[in-house]
């Protein structure tokens, strides 16, 4: 059977991920396509419940290596749980958030040790490497501004309460894994109105799943 395609998408806070997720899941579905949208932390029953331990601070006195392990323990049961198993069947899975949150979040702005990271990324995601990679980049002010006005309340949870400065680091580092990795990542400004990000983030699937598709076909005729 035809492999699926893995989809993720990466950004700071308030970037219009699940708005945009929700929108290209609606618009692939309409080609009678398998979609599976999926988010981290969490995705599977098991890494739900991890997802609570870190977005309400739980972990966070224990700090960032604890945390780094929990967000590595949560990404590889809904890889194998949810993922891997809808990609093999043939979907197309779009994931808010991924390995390269941890990179970034735990990584960079964390400080812990690349090699240390490297290892935890290589068991979390155990071969099931994005084939698409799309960064939504904002200014960390404008982002912050839309996820306090989503929220209404006022309560941010975990991360959104850091300084502005962290932010920044973080937006640069996204930055900088697409610089490196172009072959997978495609960097999209998320400044503009909801449907022109649409419209750039439908052509960056479309292109990745019909390269797929093509070399799939190629490979099954060979
Ligand atoms: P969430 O409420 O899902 O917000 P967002 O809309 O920003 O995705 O919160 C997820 C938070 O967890 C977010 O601040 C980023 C953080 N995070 C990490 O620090 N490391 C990770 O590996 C992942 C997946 C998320």
């Amino acid at each position: 059977m035809k492999r699926g395609i893995f989809i993720t998408f990466e950004g700071g806070e308030g970037a219009g991920k699940s708005t945009q997720i929700r929108t290209l899941a609606v618009a692939i579905r309409e080609t009678g396509r398998d979609v599976v949208v999926t988010r981290e932390p969490g995705g599977s029953p098991g890494a739900e419940a991890v997802r609570h331990v870190l977005l309400s601070g739980a972990a966070e006195p224990f700090g960032p290596a604890m945390e780094a392990l929990l967000f590595a323990a949560a990404r590889s049961d809904h890889v194998e749980q949810v993922i891997r198993p809808a990609v093999e069947r043939g979907a197309i899975v779009l994931c808010d958030r991924f390995l390269d949150s941890s990179r970034v979040y735990q990584g960079v702005t964390g400080n812990l040790e690349p090699a240390f990271m490297r290892t935890l990324e290589k068991v979390a995601i155990n071969g099931m490497m994005p084939d698409l990679t799309i960064i939504l980049d904002l200014d960390p002010e404008e982002g912050l501004r839309r996820a306090t006005a989503r929220r209404g309340d006022g309560s941010a949870d975990r991360y959104e309460k850091e300084t502005l400065e962290i932010h920044w680091q973080r937006r640069e580092a996204f930055l900088d894994i697409a610089r490196a990795e172009p072959e997978r990542c495609v960097v999209i400004d998320a400044t503009r109105l909801p449907e022109e990000v649409a419209a750039e983030v439908a052509e960056a699937a479309y292109r990745a799943i019909e390269r797929h598709d093509d070399e799939t076909t190629e490979a099954g005729a060979a």
